[in-house]
């Protein structure tokens, strides 16, 4: 008999080129659920909708991500990887969930908040109902993990409350679902400059892009802010000192950060070394990343064949998931 795997599904907008909180908040963990989960991702075309209007660049962007994520080891013929526009099935699970969906609750939610602050002029419903729809997304497979960076949390607490709703209104059909890291606290890879968080589309020279050239990384890099170093043995590291040893913990080896670890602790460092020592980590991890994304972007037939075939996946499952919706919600005629 075979084994049914658990389900795993997630998704990224298509709002802007990856950069490294996607890669380690995401992807990294979606190339390892790969080999012992049953996969479904996706390219959130219609979130961006929420506030990119503009659709001239989408095409491309979708594109994009799709190679991004292939080229950071994402196996099509292992999972599902699909376009969420192309299936359906999403939008009719988000109108049902609407009516469990409570205006309060999300007029609540932290990004929506930061939206409306960023968007002042395009404060539209699909901006307050955005945890809805990524709850269908989940939902729809009925995924019991959900990878995903510190950020989404909170939309998978919405999510577990709509499942609680539906299935105490309905009668059982979906699992909770949770955000998932291995072995892990969710994931917040900060800006260069500590001010946030890494970004699509803020803060442009503070995040560091899969698809940045290696001059560009070390100009990045060699900017982020330090001093004159510390000068009491074992002192606390200021905010932004603290961030360059995050960094450097994501992409340096042990030996590395343990040196500059001693040598603060010590008051011997020099930032300077230190920062062209994480530049040089950055670009032996990005650059390889980089020149496959610049490969299989050229090949735009077999991004449309992937997307083909992920959608003919995903419907499946999100067919089987809306057989038994209607029927629990008693719109079997
Ligand atoms: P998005 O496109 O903003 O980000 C994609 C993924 O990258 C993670 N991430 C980060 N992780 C750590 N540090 C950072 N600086 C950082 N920046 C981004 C995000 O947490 C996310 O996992 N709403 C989602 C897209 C979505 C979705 C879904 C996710 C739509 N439907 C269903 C999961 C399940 C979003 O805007 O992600």
């Amino acid at each position: 008999m075979i084994e049914k795997k658990e389900i795993v599904m997630s998704g990224i907008r298509p709002t802007g080129f990856l950069h490294l909180g996607n890669y380690f908040g995401a992807i990294r963990n979606y190339v390892k659920m790969q080999e012992d989960f049953d996969c479904y991702f996706m390219v959130a075309d219609l979130h961006s909708l929420t506030t990119h209007p503009d659709t001239k660049q989408l095409k491309a962007n979708v594109h994009r991500v799709l190679a991004e994520n292939i080229a950071c080891g994402l196996d099509p013929d292992k999972v599902a990887l699909y376009c969420q526009s192309q299936i359906f099935e999403t939008s009719e699970l988000y109108l049902y969930l609407n009516m469990l969906a409570y205006t309060g609750e999300l007029e609540k939610t932290v990004t929506f908040k930061d939206k409306v602050r960023q968007n002042p002029d395009n404060i539209n419903a699909g901006l307050l109902t955005y945890p809805v729809l990524m709850s269908a997304d989940i939902l729809l497979h009925r995924a019991k993990y959900v990878p995903v960076g510190k950020d989404q949390e909170q939309h998978l607490e919405i999510a577990r409350t709509y499942v609680n709703r539906f299935n105490y209104r309905y009668g059982e059909v979906f699992p909770e679902p949770y955000a998932f890291n291995y072995n892990q606290e969710l994931v917040k890879v900060p800006s260069l400059d500590g001010t946030g968080k890494m970004s699509k589309s803020e803060n442009q020279m503070a995040t560091l892009y899969l698809a940045d050239e290696d001059d560009v990384i070390r100009k990045k890099v060699m900017k982020t802010k330090t001093d004159a170093g510390p000068t009491e043995i074992n002192s606390a590291k200021p905010d932004y000192i603290i961030n360059i040893f995050e960094l450097m913990k994501l992409v340096s080896t042990e030996a590395v950060i343990l040196k500059f670890e001693a040598e603060y602790n010590n008051c011997t460092i020099r930032y300077g070394d230190m920062k062209k020592q994480l530049a040089e980590d950055m670009v032996a991890f990005i650059s390889p990343i980089r020149n496959r994304i610049n490969t299989i972007l050229k090949d735009e037939q077999y991004l449309k064949d992937i997307m083909k075939k992920g959608a003919i996946k995903a419907r499946l499952s999100a067919g089987a998931t809306m057989l038994k919706v209607r029927e629990a919600i008693g719109l079997n005629y």
